[in-house]
Protein backbone atom coordinates (compact mmCIF):
# COMPACT_ATOMS: atom_id res chain seq x y z
CA UNK A 1 0.00 0.00 0.00
CA UNK A 2 0.94 3.67 -0.61
CA UNK A 3 0.27 5.35 2.83
CA UNK A 4 0.13 9.16 3.15
CA UNK A 5 1.03 9.50 7.56
CA UNK A 6 -0.07 13.18 8.71
CA UNK A 7 1.65 14.01 11.56
CA UNK A 8 3.00 17.06 13.18
CA UNK A 9 1.20 20.19 12.69
CA UNK A 10 0.51 23.34 15.00
CA UNK A 11 -0.91 22.12 18.17
CA UNK A 12 0.29 22.19 21.72
CA UNK A 13 0.86 18.09 21.02
CA UNK A 14 3.23 18.72 17.81
CA UNK A 15 6.10 16.99 19.32
CA UNK A 16 3.76 14.60 20.28
CA UNK A 17 2.47 13.54 16.98
CA UNK A 18 5.60 13.68 15.08
CA UNK A 19 7.01 11.02 17.14
CA UNK A 20 3.64 9.01 16.68
CA UNK A 21 3.92 9.96 12.94
CA UNK A 22 7.55 8.44 13.07
CA UNK A 23 7.01 5.37 14.90
CA UNK A 24 3.94 4.62 12.71
CA UNK A 25 6.08 5.42 9.08
CA UNK A 26 8.43 3.13 10.23
CA UNK A 27 6.59 0.46 11.22
CA UNK A 28 5.12 0.70 7.84
CA UNK A 29 7.88 0.62 5.70
CA UNK A 30 9.41 -2.36 7.62
CA UNK A 31 6.37 -4.00 6.61
CA UNK A 32 7.05 -3.18 2.66
CA UNK A 33 4.35 -0.43 2.27
CA UNK A 34 5.24 2.85 0.41
CA UNK A 35 5.31 5.52 2.52
CA UNK A 36 4.58 9.55 2.40
CA UNK A 37 5.35 11.52 5.70
CA UNK A 38 3.55 14.75 5.64
CA UNK A 39 4.33 17.46 8.46
CA UNK A 40 0.88 19.29 8.43
CA UNK A 41 0.86 22.80 7.44
CA UNK A 42 -1.83 24.96 5.57
CA UNK A 43 -0.91 23.43 2.37
CA UNK A 44 -2.00 19.96 3.66
CA UNK A 45 -4.48 19.42 1.11
CA UNK A 46 -2.59 19.96 -2.09
CA UNK A 47 0.38 17.41 -0.66
CA UNK A 48 -2.12 15.00 -0.39
CA UNK A 49 -3.78 15.61 -3.76
CA UNK A 50 0.07 15.52 -4.99
CA UNK A 51 0.67 12.03 -2.90
CA UNK A 52 -2.56 10.05 -4.00
CA UNK A 53 -2.68 7.55 -1.47
CA UNK A 54 -4.28 4.44 -1.25
CA UNK A 55 -4.85 5.19 2.58
CA UNK A 56 -4.52 8.31 4.83
CA UNK A 57 -2.44 7.02 8.31
CA UNK A 58 -3.86 9.81 10.70
CA UNK A 59 -0.89 10.30 13.64
CA UNK A 60 -2.15 14.12 14.33
CA UNK A 61 -2.85 15.18 18.16
CA UNK A 62 -5.01 18.13 18.91
CA UNK A 63 -6.75 20.97 17.00
CA UNK A 64 -6.77 20.91 13.79
CA UNK A 65 -5.83 16.96 13.39
CA UNK A 66 -8.22 15.37 15.88
CA UNK A 67 -11.60 18.01 15.91
CA UNK A 68 -12.79 17.13 12.44
CA UNK A 69 -11.35 19.82 11.09
CA UNK A 70 -8.61 17.88 8.93
CA UNK A 71 -11.60 14.70 8.71
CA UNK A 72 -13.89 17.53 7.35
CA UNK A 73 -11.42 17.93 4.45
CA UNK A 74 -10.44 14.30 3.94
CA UNK A 75 -14.32 13.61 3.60
CA UNK A 76 -14.23 16.40 0.72
CA UNK A 77 -11.44 14.91 -1.18
CA UNK A 78 -12.53 11.57 -0.52
CA UNK A 79 -9.78 10.28 0.70
CA UNK A 80 -9.85 6.90 3.06
CA UNK A 81 -8.39 7.71 6.68
CA UNK A 82 -7.52 6.23 9.92
CA UNK A 83 -9.32 6.35 13.14
CA UNK A 84 -12.46 8.67 13.95
CA UNK A 85 -14.55 11.01 11.64
CA UNK A 86 -15.97 14.04 11.26
CA UNK A 87 -18.65 14.20 13.77
CA UNK A 88 -17.25 11.73 16.28
CA UNK A 89 -13.98 13.61 16.04
CA UNK A 90 -15.84 17.02 16.75
CA UNK A 91 -17.52 15.36 19.46
CA UNK A 92 -14.53 13.46 21.41
CA UNK A 93 -12.36 16.36 21.30
CA UNK A 94 -14.30 18.73 23.49
CA UNK A 95 -14.68 17.28 27.29
CA UNK A 96 -18.14 18.60 27.75
CA UNK A 97 -19.90 18.05 24.40
CA UNK A 98 -18.33 14.52 25.55
CA UNK A 99 -20.15 14.29 28.67
CA UNK A 100 -23.31 15.72 27.19
CA UNK A 101 -23.13 12.84 24.45
CA UNK A 102 -22.78 9.88 27.01
CA UNK A 103 -23.64 10.75 30.76
CA UNK A 104 -27.73 10.60 28.94
CA UNK A 105 -26.66 7.39 28.25
CA UNK A 106 -25.69 6.41 31.91
CA UNK A 107 -21.70 6.02 31.39
CA UNK A 108 -20.37 7.52 34.78
CA UNK A 109 -18.36 11.24 34.13
CA UNK A 110 -17.41 13.65 36.56
CA UNK A 111 -19.75 16.09 37.33
CA UNK A 112 -18.52 20.21 37.22
CA UNK A 113 -19.20 22.52 34.62
CA UNK A 114 -17.11 25.52 32.04
CA UNK A 115 -16.55 28.48 33.85
CA UNK A 116 -15.00 31.82 32.36
CA UNK A 117 -11.52 32.12 33.51
CA UNK A 118 -12.79 36.02 34.83
CA UNK A 119 -14.95 34.16 37.27
CA UNK A 120 -11.63 32.19 38.97
CA UNK A 121 -10.41 35.43 40.10
CA UNK A 122 -13.58 35.72 42.00
CA UNK A 123 -14.50 32.51 43.70
CA UNK A 124 -13.87 28.77 42.96
CA UNK A 125 -16.09 27.10 41.14
CA UNK A 126 -16.29 24.11 42.87
CA UNK A 127 -15.78 22.99 46.65
CA UNK A 128 -11.52 22.20 46.51
CA UNK A 129 -9.87 20.06 45.47
CA UNK A 130 -10.77 20.12 41.76
CA UNK A 131 -9.51 19.88 38.52
CA UNK A 132 -9.14 22.85 35.99
CA UNK A 133 -8.58 21.36 32.38
CA UNK A 134 -8.93 23.14 28.68
CA UNK A 135 -12.01 21.32 27.39
CA UNK A 136 -9.83 20.56 23.58
CA UNK A 137 -6.52 20.10 24.82
CA UNK A 138 -4.66 16.24 24.95
CA UNK A 139 -1.37 15.03 26.77
CA UNK A 140 -2.76 16.86 30.20
CA UNK A 141 -1.57 20.45 28.53
CA UNK A 142 -2.95 23.23 30.79
CA UNK A 143 -4.38 20.57 33.38
CA UNK A 144 -4.02 21.84 36.74
CA UNK A 145 -5.21 20.80 40.55
CA UNK A 146 -6.32 23.22 42.74
CA UNK A 147 -5.82 22.17 46.33
CA UNK A 148 -7.72 22.58 49.47
CA UNK A 149 -4.55 23.97 50.55
CA UNK A 150 -4.72 27.21 48.77
CA UNK A 151 -2.46 26.54 45.91
CA UNK A 152 -2.74 29.46 43.09
CA UNK A 153 -3.98 31.87 45.77
CA UNK A 154 -7.61 31.67 47.48
CA UNK A 155 -9.67 32.91 44.80
CA UNK A 156 -7.15 31.77 42.67
CA UNK A 157 -4.84 34.60 41.93
CA UNK A 158 -4.37 36.13 38.28
CA UNK A 159 -0.75 35.97 38.89
CA UNK A 160 -0.15 32.76 39.34
CA UNK A 161 1.37 30.74 36.58
CA UNK A 162 -1.41 28.58 35.47
CA UNK A 163 -3.97 27.59 32.09
CA UNK A 164 -6.65 30.41 33.22
CA UNK A 165 -3.91 32.63 31.61
CA UNK A 166 -3.89 31.11 28.35
CA UNK A 167 -7.58 30.01 27.81
CA UNK A 168 -10.42 31.96 28.20
CA UNK A 169 -12.81 29.57 29.34
CA UNK A 170 -11.94 26.07 31.48
CA UNK A 171 -13.53 22.87 32.80
CA UNK A 172 -13.72 22.75 36.25
CA UNK A 173 -14.33 18.99 37.71
CA UNK A 174 -13.83 17.38 40.76
CA UNK A 175 -10.62 16.35 42.22
CA UNK A 176 -11.35 12.28 42.33
CA UNK A 177 -8.64 10.75 44.52
CA UNK A 178 -7.39 7.47 43.61
CA UNK A 179 -6.14 5.58 40.95
CA UNK A 180 -5.38 6.46 36.79
CA UNK A 181 -6.66 3.72 34.58
CA UNK A 182 -6.63 3.58 30.75
CA UNK A 183 -8.41 1.17 28.17
CA UNK A 184 -7.63 1.34 24.37
CA UNK A 185 -10.66 -0.10 21.86
CA UNK A 186 -9.14 -1.93 18.66
CA UNK A 187 -11.97 -2.21 16.01
CA UNK A 188 -15.22 -4.18 18.37
CA UNK A 189 -12.71 -5.05 20.92
CA UNK A 190 -11.87 -3.31 24.77
CA UNK A 191 -8.01 -4.21 24.84
CA UNK A 192 -6.67 -4.16 28.49
CA UNK A 193 -6.71 -2.01 31.46
CA UNK A 194 -3.34 -0.01 32.50
CA UNK A 195 -2.98 1.50 35.35
CA UNK A 196 -0.41 4.38 35.48
CA UNK A 197 1.45 5.47 38.49
CA UNK A 198 3.30 8.15 38.36
CA UNK A 199 6.32 8.37 40.34
CA UNK A 200 5.79 11.77 41.96
CA UNK A 201 2.56 14.65 40.90
CA UNK A 202 0.35 13.55 38.83
CA UNK A 203 0.37 12.16 35.13
CA UNK A 204 1.07 15.16 33.11
CA UNK A 205 2.56 16.04 29.99
CA UNK A 206 6.35 15.30 31.40
CA UNK A 207 5.02 11.85 33.61
CA UNK A 208 3.64 10.86 30.16
CA UNK A 209 6.52 11.51 27.62
CA UNK A 210 9.88 11.31 29.77
CA UNK A 211 10.71 6.94 29.68
CA UNK A 212 10.85 6.18 33.98
CA UNK A 213 8.76 8.84 35.01
CA UNK A 214 5.78 6.68 35.42
CA UNK A 215 5.08 3.11 35.94
CA UNK A 216 2.73 1.38 33.89
CA UNK A 217 1.29 -1.40 35.61
CA UNK A 218 -0.36 -3.57 32.77
CA UNK A 219 -2.89 -5.71 33.55
CA UNK A 220 -3.48 -3.19 36.08
CA UNK A 221 -3.86 -4.83 39.79
CA UNK A 222 -7.31 -4.19 40.48
CA UNK A 223 -10.39 -6.29 41.16
CA UNK A 224 -11.92 -7.83 37.98
CA UNK A 225 -15.17 -5.94 38.69
CA UNK A 226 -12.87 -3.06 37.93
CA UNK A 227 -11.18 -4.28 34.73
CA UNK A 228 -14.87 -5.26 33.59
CA UNK A 229 -16.26 -2.06 34.04
CA UNK A 230 -13.41 -0.05 32.67
CA UNK A 231 -13.87 -2.46 29.44
CA UNK A 232 -17.45 -2.33 29.50
CA UNK A 233 -17.42 1.41 29.38
CA UNK A 234 -14.59 1.63 26.77
CA UNK A 235 -16.74 -0.02 24.34
CA UNK A 236 -19.61 1.64 24.72
CA UNK A 237 -18.44 5.04 24.69
CA UNK A 238 -16.15 3.96 21.91
CA UNK A 239 -19.57 2.67 20.29
CA UNK A 240 -21.67 6.06 21.52
CA UNK A 241 -19.32 8.09 19.90
CA UNK A 242 -18.92 6.28 16.82
CA UNK A 243 -15.29 5.99 16.84
CA UNK A 244 -13.37 3.85 14.33
CA UNK A 245 -10.42 2.36 14.27
CA UNK A 246 -9.41 2.78 17.68
CA UNK A 247 -9.70 4.78 20.71
CA UNK A 248 -8.04 4.89 24.22
CA UNK A 249 -10.27 5.74 26.97
CA UNK A 250 -9.15 7.25 30.48
CA UNK A 251 -10.39 7.10 34.02
CA UNK A 252 -9.91 7.73 37.47
CA UNK A 253 -10.98 5.62 39.70
CA UNK A 254 -11.55 6.12 43.56
CA UNK A 255 -10.55 2.74 45.17
CA UNK A 256 -12.16 3.32 48.46
CA UNK A 257 -15.49 3.65 46.30
CA UNK A 258 -15.33 0.17 44.87
CA UNK A 259 -17.27 0.43 40.89
CA UNK A 260 -19.41 3.44 42.22
CA UNK A 261 -16.25 5.30 42.55
CA UNK A 262 -15.08 4.83 39.18
CA UNK A 263 -15.22 7.70 36.67
CA UNK A 264 -14.20 8.35 32.51
CA UNK A 265 -12.76 11.26 31.99
CA UNK A 266 -12.63 11.48 28.31
CA UNK A 267 -12.12 9.20 25.22
CA UNK A 268 -8.84 9.99 23.10
CA UNK A 269 -9.76 9.43 18.82
CA UNK A 270 -6.46 9.69 18.10
CA UNK A 271 -4.34 8.20 20.55
CA UNK A 272 -0.89 8.59 21.47
CA UNK A 273 1.60 6.32 18.95
CA UNK A 274 4.88 6.53 20.70
CA UNK A 275 7.57 4.57 22.03
CA UNK A 276 5.37 5.21 25.55
CA UNK A 277 2.32 5.28 24.22
CA UNK A 278 -0.33 2.62 25.57
CA UNK A 279 -2.05 1.95 22.75
CA UNK A 280 0.40 -0.35 21.49
CA UNK A 281 1.64 -0.86 24.97
CA UNK A 282 -1.99 -2.93 25.52
CA UNK A 283 -1.65 -4.53 21.95
CA UNK A 284 1.52 -5.95 22.72
CA UNK A 285 0.83 -7.20 26.31
CA UNK A 286 -1.91 -9.44 23.98
CA UNK A 287 0.54 -10.73 21.29
CA UNK A 288 -0.16 -8.00 18.56
CA UNK A 289 3.61 -6.07 17.62
CA UNK A 290 3.51 -2.21 16.69
CA UNK A 291 3.81 -3.03 12.91
CA UNK A 292 0.83 -5.50 12.84
CA UNK A 293 -1.37 -2.46 14.96
CA UNK A 294 -0.34 0.22 12.63
CA UNK A 295 -1.89 -2.71 9.53
CA UNK A 296 -4.39 -3.18 11.73
CA UNK A 297 -5.59 0.07 12.22
CA UNK A 298 -5.43 0.96 8.36
CA UNK A 299 -7.58 -2.28 7.80
CA UNK A 300 -10.05 -0.91 9.74
CA UNK A 301 -10.22 2.33 7.64
CA UNK A 302 -10.38 -0.11 4.45
CA UNK A 303 -13.34 -1.75 5.45
N1 LIG B 1 -3.46 13.03 23.42
C1 LIG B 1 -2.50 11.97 23.48
C2 LIG B 1 -1.71 11.87 22.22
C3 LIG B 1 -3.16 10.66 23.79
O1 LIG B 1 -4.32 10.67 24.09
O2 LIG B 1 -2.48 9.65 23.76
MG1 LIG C 1 -6.83 13.36 25.85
Amino acid sequence: LHVAVLMGGWSSERPVSLMSGEGVAKALESKGHTVTRIDMDRDVALRLAEAKPDVVFNALHGSPGEDGTVQGMMDLMGLTYTHSGLTTSVIAIDKELTKQALVPHGVPMPGGRVVKTEELYARDPLPRPYVLKPVNEGSSVGVAIVTADGNYGDPISRDSVGPWQEFDELLAEPFIRGRELTTAVLGDKALMVTELRPKSGFYDFDAKYTDGMTEHVCPAEIPDEITQACKDIALRAHQLLGCKGTSRSDFRWDDEQGVEGLFLLEVNTQPGMTPLSLVPEQAKALGMDYPTLVEAIIAEALQ
